[in-house]
């Protein structure tokens, strides 16, 4: 029976199972920062697109805001632990690279880094944003992209 809801539960009822990513971005003093998301899509064939989804809060946004490149990368089942860490602490604190003993080389696009251990990795420049309530939607246009095809996507199963 359809009744009406409130969103948390509306929510909670239709987003799992969930892809996630990580999103690699260059702090303003040239270091890398990354960060968990769920909120991304793909929003273009030719050329090849993806957006984010960045809350206002989160470093990763003034590192956007700042420097406008990012690199989307998707995760493979090993990196669990990764996503945790990028989920739950900010690159204000951390360098989240070695607190997760992160493998990455550098990639062409402003040696943005490739994370060695992942699915794929797609190396973006922003070309646009619109505000969203309290998030900024960054559309990056895919410059490279780097497959492991020996790895297996991860995404979360589990319904709480
Ligand atoms: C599974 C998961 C998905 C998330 N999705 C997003 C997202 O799409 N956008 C966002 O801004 N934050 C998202 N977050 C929260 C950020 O990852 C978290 O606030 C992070 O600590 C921010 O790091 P930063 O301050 O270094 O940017 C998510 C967290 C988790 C655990």
């Amino acid at each position: 029976m359809m009744q009406i809801s409130d969103l948390p539960a509306s929510y909670a009822a239709i987003h799992l199972p969930a892809k996630v990513a990580l999103a690699v971005t260059v702090k303003p003093d040239g270091q890398y920062n990354l960060i968990t998301i769920e909120w991304f899509m793909r929003t273009s064939i030719q050329p090849p697109m993806f957006a984010i989804s960045i809350g206002h809060s989160r470093y990763s946004h003034d590192c956007l805001e700042e420097n406008r490149y990012f690199n989307l990368v998707f995760p493979s089942m090993e990196q669990k632990d990764l996503l945790s860490l990028c989920g739950s602490n900010s690159g204000r604190d951390m360098d989240k690279f070695s607190a997760g003993d992160v493998q990455s080389f550098p990639g062409k696009l402003h040696k943005l880094p490739v994370l060695k251990d992942a699915v794929a990795n797609f190396e973006c420049e922003v070309v646009s944003q619109v505000r969203s309530g309290d998030h900024t939607i960054y559309v990056g246009q895919v410059h490279y992209c780097w497959q492991n095809v020996d790895k297996e996507l991860f995404f979360y199963l589990e319904r709480k």
